[in-house]
């Protein structure tokens, strides 16, 4: 069994990863509609990814004895001033979602919640990896400046991500 305190932080978490694959979904949308399929493409993985995050989490609150409740998704941002922008905002959101991983590990630890400490260590390390290719993005895409060829060659490297199992 698991805390009220604990439960409600997971399903605030949940809804956070359920956003996560939203805002991407609509970085991809905003790619498609400017023919940069690669960019597209690595942007509807990465909502799958956050689609898997949440449901990963929705599976344990079942199996510590808790309540799902979901919650609205707030509505993500729909434009962008350049592309640039697409991966600053990237970065930045990885770096809020580590933030309240981190939050949600801190209160289970406060809480005696040894299950819940053991459950966020997958999250802890993914989010070292997704802040890390989320600072490779962009920065890729500074260096990239104007250059209309170098973008190509990017595009053409992320049309190159895959699904990874789950
Ligand atoms: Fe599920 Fe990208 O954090």
């Amino acid at each position: 069994m698991i805390s009220e305190k604990i439960q409600d932080a997971l399903n605030k978490q949940l809804n956070a990863e359920f956003y996560s694959s939203y805002f991407y979904l609509s970085m991809s949308a905003y790619f498609e509609s400017k023919d940069l399929m690669g960019f597209a493409n690595w942007f509807r993985v990465q909502a799958n990814e956050e689609y898997a995050h949440a449901m990963k989490i929705f599976d344990y609150i079942y199996q510590i004895g808790g309540e799902v409740k979901l919650m609205e998704i707030k509505g993500p941002k729909t434009d962008w001033n350049s592309f640039l922008e697409v991966f600053q905002d990237t970065y930045e959101h990885e770096q809020k979602v580590t933030k309240s991983i981190n939050e949600i590990l801190d209160l289970a630890y406060s809480e005696k919640d040894h299950a819940t400490v053991n459950f966020l260590q997958w999250f802890v390390s993914e989010q070292v990896e997704e802040e890390a290719t989320a600072q490779q993005n962009l920065k890729k895409m500074e260096m990239i400046g104007d250059s209309k060829a170098a973008l190509f060659m990017l595009d053409r490297e992320l049309g190159s991500r895959v699904q990874s199992p789950a």
